[in-house]
């Protein structure tokens, strides 16, 4: 536990705020506690405005270069008016943010940035308790793990999926069907002029993508581990309930400040990851869950297993009817009930013991969400999928393991034995997928290398590799293909992803040849070169990596300490040690 303030500074003024983290800073009668104290005043406020209150944190990825979060200033004053009338002083203050759709190479190449960043601006500031304003895909990830290192008071307020496109009178799905058109106008069934149509109506107001991809996936994980408010996580992000509730997650910082807690080390315990992996399945969540969940797990020193998120797909149906495996948009599954009626539902396969955020169990927070529409949400006798959307193979082509998002693959082949068709990196991929004369067929099987987190690096979700052209004008829609890359949460065809090692790490990905045959069956959770194994080895031993990308800042540090997929890709020194105490600030 932190230490005695009182204790450390015989200064410091006999008062409630003494037990306070901020005490530490503002509540000594000394030179230290006037500079602190006038800091605070330079920016008008009086002294009574930082006298016997908890300072709560506003941690805000508000960024005009990330458009799903662009409505953050509005939900930042909603959370302030909170802890104001709870009796705190709200502090907002701006972080690195990360946008999906502007970010090069990859959002992901970031995350452990911003990880980064948020744990040491909440460690090294007057904060008792901090409010974490994310939504965009990484956004969450990344605030979710600085706190957790952190281990202050923390409460996630997510932003809310934004309002649903609408394209000549009917509703897009701001992922998947642009992909679907994007097709079109390859195919030629869809003229340019429609297409500059459909793009300035695709994304109407602020908000994270309105389908189940992965900024919708890591809110609900983010209720379903107990980080948010209760029924919070898919209320839309322009709704009156969306301010509401970031006046009520203000206002709940302020008593976990007082309280002390819950920590994120107490609130992310091993029950919390088996929740959120049976949410993840029950919704038919992104694939890049898988690894922000294995990073999140090692900051609180939990050995979160790839083969849990296996374990756990197979007893756990699909009960939600969102796209992109299902029909509708997180608009409707809120007006459905949100989260809180998919984790009631649930509740047979939870441990609803766990604690959230509000000091109450999980089950306590969903006990009165409503019973399932049939519709939106089905009961889970009747589920649209007998089973969870991720599956998890291995084999002398993944030693260490592969995802794929069972759900949004074409079911006859998810057992296929085919030709490789290699391409050496996306560049060779982008000159050669749509050549006339590229020897390929539907049984092929495409393979793209070095799209990992070390080999592009920062492992863009690169995964759903274009049908070539070729097979395409055939009427051909899917094709297995395999990579060391990730896929958008949005993205669909019979993809394996994560490929652990990666090529560049000097995996079996590297040695694959045109004309190898692959071996990928799921029933069985196998994926396999299907080469001699002297022969395996032989190519390995004449390997050469790549040359590393980077040899200076951010993308050396990168480079240098990046964990591959099995892990989370974090960074090695933020890993926690397990049965370590978080480490707390020194002095
Ligand atoms: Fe930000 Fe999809 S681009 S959530
Ligand atoms: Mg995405």
């Amino acid at each position: 536990s932190p230490p005695d303030e009182k204790e450390q500074n015989p200064n410091m003024e006999d008062s409630p705020q003494a037990d306070l983290r901020s005490a530490r800073w503002f509540a000594a009668h000394d030179l230290t506690g006037f500079v602190h104290r006038t800091a605070i005043q330079a920016e008008g406020f009086s002294s009574f405005a930082i006298k016997d209150r908890p300072v709560i944190g506003i941690a805000n990825s508000w960024s005009e270069l990330v458009n799903c979060n662009i409505h953050f200033k509005l939900l930042a004053d909603a959370v302030k008016r909170g802890v104001l009338m709870a009796g705190g002083l709200p502090l907002e203050f701006p972080t690195i943010s990360l946008g999906e759709s502007l970010m090069k190479p990859s959002a992901m190449q970031f995350r452990n940035l911003m990880a980064m960043d948020v744990e040491e601006s909440i460690r090294s500031y007057p904060i008792d308790a901090v409010v974490l304003l994310g939504g965009c895909d990484k956004t969450v990830p990344a605030q979710l793990m600085g706190a957790a290192s952190a281990d202050i008071p923390a409460i996630m307020l997510t932003g809310g999926p934004q309002e649903p496109a609408v394209f000549r009178g009917k509703q897009l799905g701001v992922g998947t069907d642009t992909w679907k058109y994007a097709d079109e106008l390859r195919a030629g069934r869809m003229t340019q002029a429609d297409f500059d149509e459909l793009e300035a109506s695709a994304k109407p107001t602020a908000g994270h993508c309105s389908e189940m991809g992965t900024a919708s996936t890591m809110t609900s994980i983010t209720e379903a581990l107990g980080m948010c408010l209760p029924s919070t996580a898919a209320i839309p992000a322009v709704h009156a309930r969306r301010a509401q509730a970031a006046e009520e997650t203000g206002r709940r910082a302020v008593e976990m400040a007082l309280t002390g807690g819950p920590l994120p080390s107490e609130i992310l315990t091993p029950d919390a990851f088996d929740n959120a992996i049976t949410l993840l399945m029950a919704v038919g969540g992104s694939t890049n869950a898988v690894i922000h969940l294995l990073a999140l797990a090692r900051r609180v020193g939990y050995d979160l297993d790839l083969d849990r998120f296996h374990q756990i797909s197979e007893r756990t149906p699909r009960i939600v009817n969102v796209r992109p495996s299902g029909e509708y948009l997180v608009q409707q599954l809120f007006n459905a009930g949100g989260i809180g009626a998919v984790l009631k539902e649930l509740s047979p396969l939870l441990k609803g013991e766990a604690i959230t955020v509000t000091g109450e169990t999980l089950a306590a927070g969903f006990a009165n969400s409503p019973q399932p529409d049939g519709d939106v949400i089905s009961k889970l006798e009747t589920p649209f999928d007998a089973s969870g959307g991720i599956a998890v193979v291995r084999g002398s082509l993944a030693p260490k393991g592969a995802v794929i998002k069972r759900s949004a693959a074409s079911p006859d082949l998810l057992t296929h034995r085919g030709p490789a068709v290699v391409f050496d990196d996306i560049f060779d991929l982008g000159k050669r997928v749509d050549d006339p004369n590229l020897d390929i067929t539907e049984d092929s099987v495409l393979v793209l290398r070095n799209c990992g987190p070390v080999g592009a690096p920062g492992m863009p979700e690169w995964g759903m590799l274009p049908i070539p052209e070729k097979l395409l004008k055939r009427g051909i829609r899917d094709v297995v293909r395999i990579s060391d890359a990730r896929m958008s949460g949005t993205a669909f065809g019979t993809t394996i992803l994560h490929i652990s090692p990666e090529a560049a790490a000097g995996g079996p990905l590297a040695v694959v040849q045109d004309g190898d045959m692959i071996v990928l069956d799921v029933s069985t959770q196998r994926l396999d070169l299907d080469i001699p194994s002297d022969e395996l080895e032989r190519r390995l031993a004449d390997l050469t990596l790549p040359d590393r990308k980077y040899t200076r800042g951010y993308g050396r540090l990168y480079l240098d300490h990046v964990t591959q997929a099995d892990e989370g890709c974090d960074f090695d020194f933020l890993q926690a040690v397990p049965g370590e105490e978080p480490q707390r600030m020194p002095y």
